[in-house]
């Protein structure tokens, strides 16, 4: 299959030179250069949303080569989430990115698992995939929530409803297996949702981790309790771990594995709040996506993905970083299940591993990032 696959790029590449977008081409299958120089390499999983596309501007703008995009179910389920990534890519005449479904159903997590844990360890001011399905506020264009996966809200896909499809040569966890595979010690691999399609990953091939390049992170908050206490709901929302809460079970793999590096964006996630002065001024130059991120990224959350985004481009943004051994507490009876625990040498468990923890990064160099990123994007074109 796979070499199907690649004669019909090949093929498609031939044709692409003569006309842009041949009708052959399945959709979502659009060739790209792959006879320049070596760039370097991620791939992307994350439960991607209206005005989630930053996290893929990001690398494009630094001229990494993105092997792919992963959906993941987080936010919402993971046809929802993917379906997302293929519009938002498509706007931008960026469908020669494959997107890969991710899997539907975290490794054990379930609606009536997590909901039954809410009712005797308090709710979650944000509940992600598993708020109770309510299809009124579906219908007022949000994303679908609980019940069942293949469910597709039309209504919030502001950004259109994708014209393009899932690749569907293989599943997007034997994806990045195979992109590992073959591009041993390069590829960083990013997560901004849940870490399931990872973790299967991980099972599946014993040398996916050692083998790949890094896996960078968005979650992980520590000692936020007080937080979640001295402030309003949102404040507490603010500081609850959904991505690693969806599947602790998984977030104990992938955070556990022998990645060569691992970095985690929790706290940090939070230093750079969106506010509208940044929204206006990224507006100041009009293109499909300032104009999305004008209407739809909001002034209530922090740049969560796109700080976890900024630290595998660019390293030198972390300005105060720390490391420690860590675990993920997967214990169901506890009301920290799901929540990350850290340890120093000398008390940690077996089977734990070291990772970076980033606490502080440079607030400017991720705004203009975010800014180049959006006014001037990359289309497949320029790929
Ligand atoms: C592919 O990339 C190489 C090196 O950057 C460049 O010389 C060549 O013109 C590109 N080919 C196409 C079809 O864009
Ligand atoms: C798909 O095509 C329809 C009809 O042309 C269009 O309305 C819609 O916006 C397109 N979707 C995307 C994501 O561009
Ligand atoms: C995408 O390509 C079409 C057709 O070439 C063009 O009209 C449109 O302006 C492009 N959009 C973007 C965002 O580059
Ligand atoms: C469902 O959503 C509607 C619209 O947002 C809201 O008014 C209603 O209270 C919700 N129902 C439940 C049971 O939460
Ligand atoms: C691991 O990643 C961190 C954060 O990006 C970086 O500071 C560190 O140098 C990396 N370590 C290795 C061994 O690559
Ligand atoms: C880095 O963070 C630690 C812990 O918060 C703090 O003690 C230290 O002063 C910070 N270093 C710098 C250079 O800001």
């Amino acid at each position: 299959m796979p070499s199907l696959v690649k004669s019909l790029q090949a093929a498609s590449a031939a044709l692409a030179a003569i006309v842009p977008l041949a009708s052959a081409v399945p959709a979502g299958f659009y060739p790209r250069n792959v006879t320049g120089p070596s760039k370097p390499k991620v791939i992307l999983d994350n439960d991607w949303s209206t005005a989630g596309f930053i996290t893929f501007l990001l690398p494009l703008a630094s001229d990494w080569d993105v092997l792919g995009v992963v959906s993941d179910t987080a936010d919402s389920w993971a046809l929802q989430t993917g379906l997302h990534a293929l519009a938002t890519l498509e706007v931008g005449n960026l469908s020669c990115i494959p997107v890969y479904k991710g899997s539907d159903y975290p490794l054990i997590q379930t609606e009536e698992r997590f909901q039954a844990w809410e009712a005797v360890h308090g709710v979650l001011p944000w509940e992600g995939v598993f708020a109770a399905k309510n299809l009124t506020y579906e219908a007022e264009g949000n994303d679908p929530t609980s019940g069942n996966p293949d469910r597709i809200s039309r209504a919030a896909f502001f950004e259109g409803f994708p014209n393009t499809t899932f690749a569907s040569d293989t599943n997007a966890a034997n994806f990045m297996v195979e992109q590992v595979k073959k591009y041993p010690g390069e590829v960083s691999i990013y997560s901004g949702g849940a870490l399931t399609n990872i973790a299967l990953a991980v099972r599946m091939d014993p040398d996916f981790a050692k083998n790949a390049k890094e896996l960078v992170i968005m979650g992980g908050y520590i000692d936020v309790n007080l937080l979640q206490t001295s402030g309003s709901v949102m404040q507490a929302d603010l500081n609850s771990d959904i991505n690693l809460i969806v599947d602790p079970e998984a977030a104990k793999i992938a955070l556990t594995a022998d990645f060569p590096n691992i970095t985690i964006a929790g706290n940090v996630a939070n230093q750079v709040q969106s506010t509208q002065d940044f929204l206006d001024e990224v507006y100041e130059v009009k293109n499909v996506y300032s104009e999305l991120m004008y209407n739809y990224y909001g002034t209530t959350f922090p740049f969560w993905d796109e700080t976890a985004a900024a630290i595998i481009l660019d390293p030198s943004i972390v300005k105060n970083s720390t490391e420690f051994y860590l675990d993920v507490d997967v214990a169901y009876a506890s009301p920290s299940y799901g929540n990350i625990h850290a340890y120093q040498e000398a008390l940690a468990p077996p089977n734990v591993r070291t990772v970076n923890y980033v606490t502080e990064i440079d607030g400017a160099k991720l705004k203009s990032m975010i800014k180049k990123a959006v006014q001037y994007p990359k289309t497949c074109a320029q790929l």
